[in-house]
């Protein structure tokens, strides 16, 4: 198949590419479109014959449930049995924008959707050009991140051109995404709302607007490195992955600056790589040293993490170490991003 690339990055010929984009989408095809957290790769989500076809494109494994996106509110009342009054608050508070949550699914949502699931989880992303493309495509979009299943999430349309060209009907570039990491995830169908993936909308901005909230305890095991059962499906592959072997070292800098160059000097033969940050980077001594912005600045960070871990890859790097954060607010998703990449891969200095 051939992979149709629309370039909307100076906003000329906008309707025109969105129209066409919206077609393929009504006709069952697939669309990857730019939103503020990461680009998706869009079908229409409530027809069975063009949800596999994502699964399909990305190698996905097909229990593993997809987000429907939708351009307003109104539009949750035809996939969702009830909407609790938290929920609506959320809403209210941070949509359109990188918070995603899942209800009870109404009968329309197919299984293939929601991986088997009687649940059903719901965003409205800010992203003008996504928004725009799922009004004029008139049904919920599924839409999981478009890379290549385990790959590093795609934060600009050069990244799903490498993973899907030839696997999808059109690309649309919006240049690079806002955040840079997936939405948070939040379970609404219990008593007290369950954070299932941290996000750029931390607990502390949840819990402010809506009182008690949850972080699932696989989510902090996972981030503490320990082993349990995620309730989303997706957090418990191997993910974000680049093809080195990763390990994240944790403790004092000046120690892990130390240890790192150490091991650096043992590996004779081959590639090494650090994920270092502005305060840090002249400081390591391996072949390929990429800073993933500066510690003051954790939206940053958040912005270039999954670019720098797909630069690894496209340099060859064999063996990479990298620094850790501060695992408080925005923190604690880029830990989780960064411990999944290493495959929980972790040395306390
Ligand atoms: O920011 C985002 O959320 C991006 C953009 C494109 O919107 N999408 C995204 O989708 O990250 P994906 O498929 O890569 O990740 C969705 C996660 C998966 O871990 C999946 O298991 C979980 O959401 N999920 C989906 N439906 C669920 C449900 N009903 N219950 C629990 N987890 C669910
Ligand atoms: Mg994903």
């Amino acid at each position: 198949m051939k992979t149709e690339y629309v370039d909307l990055r100076d906003g000329k010929d906008i309707d025109e590419g969105l129209y066409k984009a919206a077609q393929i989408i009504k006709n069952g095809g697939l669309v990857a479109f730019p939103t503020e957290t990461v680009y998706g790769l869009g079908a229409n989500g409530l027809d069975e014959n063009a949800v596999p076809k994502i699964y399909e494109a990305k190698g996905r494994p097909s229990d593993n449930p997809l987000i429907l996106h939708i351009s307003e509110f109104d539009e949750i009342k035809n996939i969702v049995k009830e909407i609790p009054n938290t929920a609506f608050v959320l809403a209210d508070e941070f949509w359109p924008g990188p918070l995603t949550m899942v209800f009870k699914k109404s009968n329309i949502v197919p299984y293939r959707t929601t991986g088997g699931l009687e649940s059903v989880a719901v965003r409205m992303p800010s992203n003008k050009i996504a928004r725009e493309l799922i009004k004029m495509a008139g049904v919920p979009v599924a839409a999981p991140s478009a890379n290549s299943s385990g790959r590093p999430s795609p934060t600009k349309a050069s990244h799903v051109m490498e993973d899907l060209a030839g696997k999808i009907d059109m690309v649309i570039d919006g240049g690079a995404v806002d955040i840079g990491i997936e939405s948070t995830i939040v379970d609404m169908t219990g008593e007290v709302p369950i954070i299932l993936r941290p996000g750029f909308i931390t607990e502390e901005m949840l819990s402010e607007a809506i009182g008690r909230v949850e972080v699932d305890e696989a989510v902090k095991s996972l981030v503490q490195g320990l082993d349990f059962k995620p309730k989303a499906p997706g957090m418990k592959y191997r993910h974000y992955a680049p093809s080195g072997k990763m390990v994240i070292y944790k403790g004092d800098s000046k120690k892990v600056i130390e240890l790192i160059n150490e091991e650096i000097k043992k590996l004779i033969g081959k590639k090494t790589a650090v994920l270092a940050t502005d305060e840090t980077k002249d400081l390591y001594e391996a072949d390929i040293v990429v800073s993933v912005g500066s510690r003051q600045n954790a939206e940053n960070i958040a912005h270039n993490l999954f670019d720098v871990l797909r630069k690894f890859d496209e340099m060859g790097a064999e063996i990479i170490f990298s620094e850790s954060f501060d695992e408080n607010k925005l923190g604690f998703a880029i830990m989780n991003r960064l411990h999944k990449s290493a495959g929980y891969n972790i040395i306390n200095v």
